[in-house]
């Protein structure tokens, strides 16, 4: 409807869908519901997860990101290997594919003329093939065999957001309908844990000015920043970076917390902020030890955790919620700070430099 494609009281198409995501995770566990609470997914979708030996996720950008998520989930849940693929690379550069391979591509837009030629290749070779998207009836949707939707409302903002949350959301109840087709026994219920995911959500987009201040004490004369993590962080640094490169031009980059010492030290200097993400218990220890190097070397560092795993030193701690889910939660802080950090330089947050929505040129 039309209250969705207009700005309304904000500034910027960005914050306003920022702000929308909890109502989309809750959008999500509406649609996917049946009315006995059980998961809602087509047949032929679910048969198509049970029959594939591998799945193939293929995306560009934010979509990417998600899917790197993605894989952590499927691969926990479900018990399915997952291959994360930039469409642009492996259309040209395919890997040996497994017996019975399924392709799932993730697409805000579905034109992503990247995944689409990828699509084209991998349908010719008469492979099963499943599109994530916001837009039913896009290309993607229309040409890949079946269609995951996201729901979340169109997205303006050239910067995606919501879409990565929704495009997480979707992927882990088709793990868990899968686990579950498979007769695996879950220790989650995934619609009552997005439930609270939500509610964690809205905690942090209520506290717009901690982020808006944190935003200037770490980016105010940077040219550079630096984002860490380990397990799951890590691939949830890759979207925080991105996010702050594509609306602020702050160059950045999100790396694995132990592989910092393997190369990238060496361009810390005093003053380059360094963001941690920390809400894997397995690994709070080590990024730990990674935000202290950093710090010994001058770096303005700043963590961001999980309530249960929380230091004293933290910025933020966010509310608890499943550890497979936190990247739902500890991505609303990086979508926060990159947009203050873009707001504060003057730059147009919805309309960055020489970058568009969709490209539908390969
Ligand atoms: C463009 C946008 C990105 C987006 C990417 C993939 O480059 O600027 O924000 O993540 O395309 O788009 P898609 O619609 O396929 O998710």
């Amino acid at each position: 409807d039309a209250a969705d494609t207009e700005k309304g009281t904000y500034d910027y198409f960005m914050m306003k869908e920022i702000d929308e995501q909890p109502f989309v995770m809750r959008k999500i566990i509406q649609q996917y519901q049946d009315e006995s609470n059980n998961i809602k997914v087509e047949q032929v979708v679910r048969d198509e997860m049970a029959k594939a030996d591998r799945i193939y996720i293929i995306a560009a950008g934010t979509s990417y990101n998600a899917g790197l998520v993605g894989k952590q989930i499927i691969e926990n849940v479900a018990g399915i290997p997952v291959e994360v693929h930039i469409a642009s690379e492996f259309s040209y550069n395919m890997p040996l594919l497994s017996e019975k391979p399924l392709f799932i591509f993730i697409s805000q837009s579905g034109e992503t003329a990247d995944s689409r030629s990828v699509l084209v290749k991998t349908q010719a070779m008469g492979h099963p093939s499943i599109t994530v998207t916001n837009v039913p009836g896009s290309t993607l949707s229309r040409e890949a065999d079946y269609t995951l939707p996201l729901y979340a409302g169109p997205e303006i903002a050239v910067a995606s957001t919501k879409a990565y949350t929704a495009q997480i959301a979707v992927l882990t109840i088709l793990a868990v309908d899968t686990a579950k087709a498979k007769g695996k026994t879950l220790t989650f219920d995934p619609l009552q844990e997005l439930a609270i995911v939500a509610n964690a959500m809205e905690t942090l987009t209520d506290k717009k000015d901690v982020f808006e201040q944190m935003a200037l004490d770490l980016f105010k004369d940077t040219r550079n920043a630096f984002y860490i993590g380990r397990g799951v962080d890590y691939y949830v640094v890759q979207e925080a970076s991105l996010k702050l490169k594509e609306i602020s031009y702050i160059q950045a980059e999100g790396f694995a917390g132990g592989e910092l010492k393997h190369g990238t030290i060496a361009l810390i200097e005093e003053g380059t902020p360094v963001i941690a993400i920390a809400t894997q218990e397995n690994v709070n220890l080590s990024i730990r030890g990674n935000v202290q190097e950093v710090a010994a070397r001058g770096a303005n560092t700043c963590t961001v955790s999980m309530e249960g795993l929380e230091k004293d030193e933290d910025r933020v701690v966010l509310p608890h919620v499943h550890p497979l889910l936190t990247p739902l939660v500890s991505v609303v802080p990086m979508q926060l700070l990159a947009y203050y950090a873009a707001v504060q330089r003057g730059c147009d947050v919805d309309k960055p430099r020489n970058l568009a929505k969709s490209v539908t040129v390969e």
